[in-house]
């Protein structure tokens, strides 16, 4: 049988920590959507044409090591404005999201084109800057060499990018469950998740 858990929000928001952990949990398979884009984000820096990437996408070009890094997560946002790369990712991400035994899929349109239908919806947000902080120590973690106020105008960046397209803009769905985890602890951040979809299992 299938189950679907859409989580959505924008970057460093804690919807990665959060899906790992409620999929654990309830025994649900995983899918961080955003490594698609970035994947073909990848190859777009490589030189390779965005639409052609997406749809010669394989298993293999997700474990990429350089995947993590915010030149990728640029490129990542600025090829997923375009309709075409949007278009050749959907069938996976839908056949995923209906697998037997169940899903959590995390990005930023699970809930509103991917998965609309989602038996979870849960849109997790957090202040520019507490995302900024986060993803400066991560960064800073994988030996990153920006500056707290650089990784802010990232996210700034990145945010309005993903919002304002015309293709599957980054917003909560009808009916999700706002998490914002600006003052939260991973904790309990993870355990309000937790309580939201164990009320629908
Ligand atoms: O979740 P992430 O930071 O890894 O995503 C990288 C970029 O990919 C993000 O800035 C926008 C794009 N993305 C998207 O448009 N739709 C998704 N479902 C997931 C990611």
């Amino acid at each position: 049988m299938s189950f679907a858990v859409a989580i959505d929000g924008p970057a460093a928001a804690g919807k990665g920590t959060i899906s790992r952990a409620v999929a654990a949990h309830f025994g649900l398979a995983h899918l961080d959507t955003g490594l698609l884009y970035r994947a073909v984000g990848a190859k777009v820096l490589e030189g390779a044409e965005a639409v052609e990437a997406a749809e010669e996408l394989r298993a293999e070009d997700l474990k990429a090591g350089n995947l993590r890094t915010a030149e990728v997560a640029q490129a990542a946002s600025k090829v997923a404005v375009i309709p075409e790369v949007r278009a050749a990712l959907v069938d996976f991400q839908r056949a995923f999201a209906r697998r037997d035994g169940g899903a959590v899929l995390d990005g930023r349109d699970i809930g509103t084109v991917i998965c609309p239908d989602a038996e979870v919806k849960i849109f997790v947000t957090a202040s520019p800057e507490v995302r900024a902080k986060r993803r400066f120590l991560e960064l800073q973690a994988a030996a990153g060499v920006m500056s707290l106020d650089e990784v802010l105008a990232d996210v700034l960046a990145r945010d309005a990018r993903d919002r304002d397209r015309a293709t599957a803009p980054m917003k909560p769905a009808e009916g999700s469950l706002i998490l914002d985890t600006s003052e939260m602890t991973i904790g309990e951040a993870v355990a309000a998740a937790t309580k939201a979809i164990a009320a629908r299992r």
